[in-house]
């Protein structure tokens, strides 16, 4: 077994990149098969779209031509400077031969000659065998911790309009003085700089276990790379604001959906500015964007969304929504 690193040739040829992209749909969908899985254009897309926020390195596991494992590393480069994020996947007929740890091990390599000492990592499980499932033992053995469970929850669509009408007229007395405004495919230059503010907040104010995150650093150059790498996913942005008089962005949520005709829509952030709290900001941020993806598509099947367990505040809001619970993202951390 060899394990390479991806350069931009191999990561240019769809050949190689649909190998790996299929050992990651395999190895991840074991066992939850029924589960939303990217699709290959959604994967080039993200793969092959700058960031300058973050830079990523993708490696391979070879057993003779074949890739058996598949393993990404990303590096934030504008703010917790000290983490580096893991995700990996070994086919199914090639485990428990060691892949997965040489995997880790390698991207242990890489991280510490680039000086990150807090490396993260995450994996979906049922309900019934959290703390116990194969992969969460992998990851103890391999010198990881568990820090949080985030719980990944679905919303059948369509919701029907007089339920969507319900919550808002819910919210709206508890949000007189703000304007609800929704943006498909990003918002206008205007509004760009207090989005990418207040979405920065967002990993410090979430509930993160046994993790601490500094505010996210995004600029208006960020931002347009990441809307251009959503558009060369096939996917389109829903974006509903929710504004102060004077125009300040003071709540955001975010939906991502197809351009390609998957049915499957894709929670994003949702955020409420702390010195908004209160006034229902989050419900009617969610409540208008589900109204717009709706009106705008009438074969979505289901949005998913994934938050911490111990987040109340959202947590209640998806209920209150009829999201029902699916499985648990463990998430776990290892400090070189
Ligand atoms: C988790 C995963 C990467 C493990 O890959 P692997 O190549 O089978 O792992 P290894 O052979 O290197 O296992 C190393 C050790 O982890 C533990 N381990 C791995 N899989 C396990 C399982 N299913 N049950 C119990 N322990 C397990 C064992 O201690 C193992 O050592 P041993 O085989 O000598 O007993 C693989 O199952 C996978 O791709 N899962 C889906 C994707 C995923 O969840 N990735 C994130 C993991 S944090």
């Amino acid at each position: 077994m060899d394990i390479r690193l991806l350069d931009d040739a191999a990561i240019a040829d769809d050949a190689l990149m649909r190998e790996w992209y299929d050992v990651t749909r395999r190895a991840e969908l074991l066992g939850r098969e029924h589960m939303p899985f990217w699709s290959f254009r959604e994967f080039l897309g993200a793969f092959r779209s700058p960031d300058s926020g973050e830079r990523h390195e993708m490696y391979a596991a070879y057993d003779g031509d074949v890739i058996v494992g598949a393993l990404v590393i990303w590096f934030p480069l504008a703010d917790n400077t000290e983490k580096a994020y893991v995700n990996l996947a070994v086919d199914v007929p090639y485990r428990r031969r060691g892949i997965g740890r040489a995997l880790l091990a390698r991207a242990e390599e890489s991280a510490r000659s680039d000086n990150r000492s807090v490396l993260l990592t995450s994996t979906q499980v049922p309900f019934e065998e959290r703390r116990e499932h194969g992969h969460e033992r992998f990851a103890e053995a391999c010198g990881y911790t568990w820090s949080i469970d985030e719980i990944l929850r679905h919303l059948t669509l369509p919701v029907p309009d007089d339920a969507i009408q319900g919550w808002i007229d819910a919210a709206a007395p508890k949000h007189e003085g703000y304007t609800i405004e929704t943006f498909v495919g990003g918002v206008p230059a205007d509004l760009v700089d207090g989005l990418c503010l207040l979405v920065g907040q967002l990993a410090v104010d979430a509930p993160t276990g046994a993790v601490d995150f500094e505010e996210e650093v995004i600029d208006a150059q960020r931002y347009a790379e990441m809307m251009d790498g959503v558009k060369s996913m096939g996917r389109v942005t829903y974006e509903t604001v929710a504004l102060t008089p004077d125009r300040q962005v003071v709540a955001q949520s975010t939906l991502a959906l197809s351009t390609e005709g998957d049915p499957v829509v894709f929670q994003w952030g949702t955020f409420v500015h702390r010195e908004h709290r209160g006034h229902s900001l989050g419900l009617a941020t969610k409540a208008v964007n589900l109204r717009a993806v709706q009106s705008a598509r009438d074969d979505l099947t289901l949005v998913t969304t994934q938050n911490a367990e111990t987040n109340d505040y959202m947590v209640s809001i998806n209920e209150r929504m009829g999201f029902t619970p699916i499985e648990v993202s463990a998430e776990f951390v290892k400090r070189l």
